[in-house]
């Protein structure tokens, strides 16, 4: 139930003041949790995925720069000020494509240019905007789950199993991919949270999830927290969601986003195109939900938007395992741009919303 979606919860502030955080690398067979107090390692988690998925980057940035600020609250204004910056900088830099992490370390600096009297008072701003932050995530995810029920039908005509990949006869089939859910977010997801508040509502669902290759966040962390939610699931390979549509199996493709242009271009995990192309050609609606820190006015259209690389180690070696031989030349991007013209809608806190996004 959502209910059980919302205990999972993979950012919290620590009653030290620092930022506590699940460490999604560990999952599924560990729950280990960390305790970040300095901004050198908020950026190190969010640059090795400690925490990641869009929203939650942003949420744990403004949180760890609060958090990070502690130790130096006795320091003059302006000497608090320098720190902020340049903490504030590193931040923006660790990861380049999801927009959420700019966007609240934008709030965050103007937090702190409105409290001008002492350095307990920026602090205290700085504190009450990351928590502000923190909240409203949470709000918009709750939202964009309910404004995404509209979108909960089934379209496709013959029911039967012929292989035995189980999938209940009467639910209705969604395909996604990456993690989209509490996992990624300071609430009950983006993608996710259209499925877990049709679950919560008593409509029956059947999720297929991508394993979404190189790191698997949707084997390890959406089947996790969709087996922890009671929500019936198959994970899939990647490469069988196209025979899945083809068998008429899939209802409705539901995906988040790390940055949508103005356009309606929308940047999101590797796999995601592809997922967006498939669909099109066998007449599965293909929706992007995402909350309004994901939407960037600024950026025209997907061909502007800057993709992460990531190591060539996290395709040959994930885990710890060797799955290609040393040396393999390997192109490793982590986001993919899916063209507006293949979305047959955007799903915001505020609804179905279409482009251009002002
Ligand atoms: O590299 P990740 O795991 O941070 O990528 C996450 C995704 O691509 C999600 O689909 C995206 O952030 C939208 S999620 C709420």
């Amino acid at each position: 139930m959502a209910d059980g979606a919302s205990r999972v919860r993979a950012l919290e502030w620590a009653p030290s003041g620092a930022l506590r955080s699940l460490d999604q690398t560990r999952l599924p067979t560990a729950e280990r949790w960390l305790e970040l107090d300095r901004v050198e390692a908020v950026v190190e988690a969010i640059r090795m995925l400690r925490v990641r998925g869009a929203p939650a980057i942003g949420v744990a940035a403004a949180m760890g720069l609060a958090a990070s600020l502690l130790r130096v609250a006795h320091l003059p204004r302006e000497r608090f000020l320098q720190v902020l910056d340049a903490s504030a900088d590193e931040l923006v830099r660790s990861r380049p494509t999801a927009v959420n992490l700019a966007w609240a370390i934008t709030r965050m600096r103007a937090a702190a240019a409105s409290a001008t009297e002492s350095t307990a008072a920026v602090f205290e701003a700085l504190h009450a905007e990351a928590e502000a932050i923190r909240v409203e995530d949470e709000a918009m995810c709750r939202a964009m789950g309910e404004a995404g029920q509209e979108l909960v039908r089934p379209i496709n005509g013959p029911r039967e199993v012929a292989d035995g990949a189980p999938a209940d006869a009467d639910a209705i089939r969604i395909l996604t991919h990456c993690n989209t859910g509490a996992l990624a977010t300071a609430g009950i997801g983006t993608a996710l949270s259209v499925i877990y508040v049709a679950h919560e509502r008593g409509v029956p669902v059947h999720v297929w999830v991508d394993e979404t290759r190189p790191l698997f966040q949707g084997s390890r962390l959406t089947a996790w927290e969709l087996a922890r939610a009671g929500i019936a699931h198959t994970v899939i390979p990647d490469g069988a969601a196209a025979s899945l549509m083809q068998q008429g199996r899939v209802d409705l493709v539901v995906v988040g986003a790390d940055r949508i242009a103005r356009n309606g271009d929308a940047a999101n995990k590797i796999g995601t195109y592809p997922l967006a192309i498939a669909a099109r050609a066998h007449g599965v609606p293909f929706y992007v939900v995402a909350p309004s820190s994901t939407f960037d006015a600024q950026t025209e259209s997907g061909a502007d938007i800057v993709i992460e690389q990531r190591s060539a180690s996290e395709v040959t070696r994930p885990f710890g395992h060797r799955l290609a031989p040393e040396g393999s030349p390997v192109w490793n991007p982590a986001f993919d741009v899916t063209p507006a013209a293949l979305i047959t809608g955007w799903v915001s806190e505020r609804g179905l919303v279409s482009p251009p996004f002002e």
